[in-house]
């Protein structure tokens, strides 16, 4: 017998499943815990959720692109992560919140039919469906109507749910279409969920909620916000309101809600300049200041921008959903704590003097070592 590596005794027992056992152990020893079978099927999971997405989408004719990580800021309503650049003392990229600029920007190049499996980065407090870094499907096409998105995903998932997990059952086909005032109305929530049994987690019921309002209104800072972002287009027979009444418009938005989450949303997008302009003016963004923050898709959209309009999927929680898990960290192999704390790797952490002043950074109260 040859011995390749001797192991210590475990931090904890490696079972069929883990879940009775501290979460910050199983973090800390997260490669221990991914050894576990529960685990180890959400990987699983994960992977053919993933795979399928890819091969259906290039059936379907899209192209998979990647769009950068270190980047400028793109406004999703969260904070930035930022980097430091070292090259240009002061100045600063952004991780991108999603890829919403690029696959816009991708449109006027003429890709028709653009995807990507994105990473996206949001500095918000994370919770048990939010991390700091979530992993999206994010796709949008040239020339569609509303319709044509809802359908392309609706169909997509129907098959992927006949290939990878025929013994869940979907409440309803097709997907039902909510507007957004009736589910307030009606369920006193922009996300319902509609199953027979909300205590059956082998049922999935899909809805599309549409019609969303444009625009909420901030009282604190007095100005409107967009619903969904600043690039979502408002309804053709709305738009005359912009200038009279902009809490009645409504926008081309969908989200598409499982069982009482958000798992997708998306909408068209606005190629008008007078109306981009007219939203920008709304929520606060003067001129000046949209030239300097988005003067790069104003000017691409002088160029010739077809109509255009998309969605993204946050693939986290739907494999939550389909692994009956009430956390999107059971499904992530290496994710991060409730305050933002990578166990495993022990991030975030301090760095050297050297590097700080390679970067040109003074740290104010420096933390007691
Ligand atoms: P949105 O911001 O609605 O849209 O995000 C789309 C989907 O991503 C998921 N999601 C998250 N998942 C885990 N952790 C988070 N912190 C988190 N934040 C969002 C949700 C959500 O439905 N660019 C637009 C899409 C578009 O307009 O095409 C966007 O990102 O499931």
């Amino acid at each position: 017998m040859v011995i390749l590596a001797q192991a210590k005794t475990l931090p904890f027992e490696i079972s069929q499943d883990t879940k009775g056992i501290n979460e910050e152990t199983r973090m800390r020893y997260r490669y221990l815990d991914l050894r576990s079978e529960r685990m180890l099927s959400h990987l699983v999971i994960r992977h053919k959720v993933i795979k399928f997405i890819r091969d259906y989408l290039d059936k379907e004719g899209f192209l998979e692109i990647e769009t950068p990580y270190i980047t400028k800021a793109t406004p999703e309503g969260a904070r930035d992560y930022l980097i430091p650049a070292r090259l240009h003392p002061g100045m600063f990229y952004a991780l991108p919140q999603s890829p919403q600029q690029f696959k816009q920007l991708l449109m006027v190049a003429g890709i028709e039919k653009y995807f990507q499996i994105a990473r996206c980065f949001r500095d918000e407090d994370p919770r048990g469906d939010r991390q700091p870094e979530f992993t999206q499907l994010d796709l949008e096409m040239s020339f569609v109507a509303q319709n044509d998105i809802l359908e392309l995903y609706e169909t997509l998932l129907i098959k992927m749910h006949r290939e990878l997990f025929p013994e869940k059952k979907i409440t309803k086909v097709p997907f039902p279409r909510i507007p957004y005032a009736e589910a307030i109305e009606k369920y006193k929530t922009d996300k319902p969920d509609l199953r027979k049994d909300k205590s059956d987690s082998d049922e999935l019921a899909f809805t599309w909620i549409i019609d969303w309002p444009m625009f909420s209104y901030d009282k604190k800072e007095k100005r409107w916000d967009p619903h969904h972002h600043i690039f979502t287009r408002p309804l053709d027979e709305d738009v005359l309101l912009l200038d009279k009444d902009p809490s009645q418009v409504r926008s081309w938005q969908h989200d598409l809600v499982l069982n009482g989450f958000e798992i997708a949303g998306g909408s068209l997008r606005t190629t008008d300049p007078v109306v981009q302009e007219k939203v920008l003016e709304l929520v606060g963004i003067s001129k000046i200041v949209a030239r300097e923050r988005f003067g790069h898709m104003l000017e691409a959209f002088e160029y010739g921008v077809p109509p255009h309009g998309g969605i993204a999927h946050g693939l986290d929680r739907f494999c939550m959903i389909l692994t009956n898990e009430d956390s999107i960290r059971e499904v992530i192999a290496f994710p991060k704590t409730g305050d933002g704390r990578d166990l495993m790797m022990d991030a975030p952490s301090t760095i050297d003097d050297s590097q700080l002043k390679e970067l040109n950074i003074i740290i104010k109260s420096p933390l007691k070592k």
